[in-house]
């Protein structure tokens, strides 16, 4: 090459579009320290027991092998869990990368994804990424998914995909599951329900009506209730040949020994999952109570492992409350949540921690 050394603004200016440029990383505060309580993860981690076995299996497994494309011991009992057939179900690495895939396998020129806005913020930039149009929708006016709006959105926009998160976040919104059966069955695209966090909501999920619509798609993830945020497995569930062109857009060999093995050690401890959102939900239910009797503090019912809320002047709030060693997070980037926070909740320490800096903060 002889071309002369060329600066690397104009390299990135040249090959990367607008909108990539100008997006800005995803980023959290410093959590140096913190009661972490701003990315909706689980307070509990695996008892130190369950640890150790899942290690010795992962030392017994080759690491010099790429992993099956297709482990069928995992996708069996993934898939009985979730009471559908293996060929129903794609497992991933989290399930943020199965949404980079779905957004991708829909993009032609013109193709149109509807999402709810304020909501999951991943929907939006894998919409774009992939060259899609995205068209959002505004919640009602008690924050819960506009499913009348939605419809109509998708039906003008004859869109290719719907993404509808319930419960919602960040608002720990949820609609009743018939509703969303009726976004299901009135639109033509593929609706992609997101469950991440059904557990804490009481509802039952869609997934049973899987067999009679063809075009809806389920997301189920680890990161939640079942407290795996960290090893980074989510699924999709949904008609086997709407799946295999997502199938196809991801790379493959992505759950090694480690994530196979703690998921399959997870699902045989229904008894730990079930304590552990009994006892978050009731958490919830303490916080929230204590929440509504703090002078200038309105939060919202949740059905979720987080609770949004307003304050007054929500900067100073959250970096009081940062002072004071708490991490929430700030979600008054959408402007109909201008002056919210949002807080996961977590051992009943941390909640009391969060609780007695918040009456703090509002002062
Ligand atoms: C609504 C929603 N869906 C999906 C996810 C992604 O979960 P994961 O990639 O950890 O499976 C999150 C994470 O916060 C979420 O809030």
């Amino acid at each position: 090459m002889n071309g002369g050394e060329r600066d690397v603004a104009e390299v990135v200016a040249q090959v990367y579009p607008a909108w990539i440029r100008a997006q800005k990383p995803y980023g959290l505060s410093d959590q140096e320290g913190q009661v972490k309580l701003n990315q909706n993860e689980s307070p509990f981690d695996l008892p130190l027991e369950l640890k150790r076995e899942i290690l010795e299996r992962v030392l017994a497994e080759p690491w010099n092998r790429y992993p099956a494309l297709r482990d069928a011991e995992l996708h069996a009992e993934v898939a009985a869990y979730f009471g559908v057939r293996t060929e129903q179900l794609l497992i991933g690495p989290g399930s943020n990368s199965l949404l980079g895939a779905l957004a991708q396998s829909v993009a032609q020129p013109g193709a149109v994804v509807v999402a709810a806005r304020p909501s999951f913020g991943l929907y939006a930039s894998a919409a774009r990424a992939s060259g899609n149009r995205l068209v959002e929708v505004g919640l009602g006016p008690d924050l819960r998914l506009d499913i009348a709006g939605m419809i109509a959105a998708a039906r003008e926009h004859r869109a290719a995909l719907v993404f509808a998160a319930n419960p919602n976040n960040p608002t720990g919104t949820a609609v009743p599951t018939e509703a969303l059966l009726e976004l299901v069955a009135e639109v033509s695209g593929l609706v992609l329900v997101d469950e991440a966090y059904l557990e804490f909501s009481g509802l039952s999920s869609v997934l049973r009506a899987l067999d009679r619509h063809p075009n809806l798609i389920v997301l189920r993830t680890f990161s939640k209730a079942f407290g795996l945020a960290g090893v980074r497995c989510g699924c999709f569930l949904g008609h086997p040949e709407v799946l295999a062109p997502i199938d196809r857009l991801r790379a493959p060999f992505a759950l090694g020994p480690f994530v196979r093995h703690c998921i399959r050690a997870i699902l045989r401890q229904p008894e730990l999952l079930r304590r552990t959102v009994e006892q978050i939900i009731q958490e919830r239910e303490r916080v929230l109570a204590r929440m509504s009797t703090i002078p200038g503090v309105v939060p919202r019912p949740s059905m979720s492992n987080f609770v949004l809320f307003e304050v007054l002047e929500h900067e100073k709030v959250y970096r009081r409350l940062h002072r004071l060693g708490i991490t929430v997070r700030d979600v008054s980037g959408y402007d109909e949540l201008k002056s919210s926070l949002r807080v996961t909740i977590g051992t009943p320490e941390e909640n009391e921690a969060f609780l007695n800096a918040l009456a703090e903060a509002v002062k």
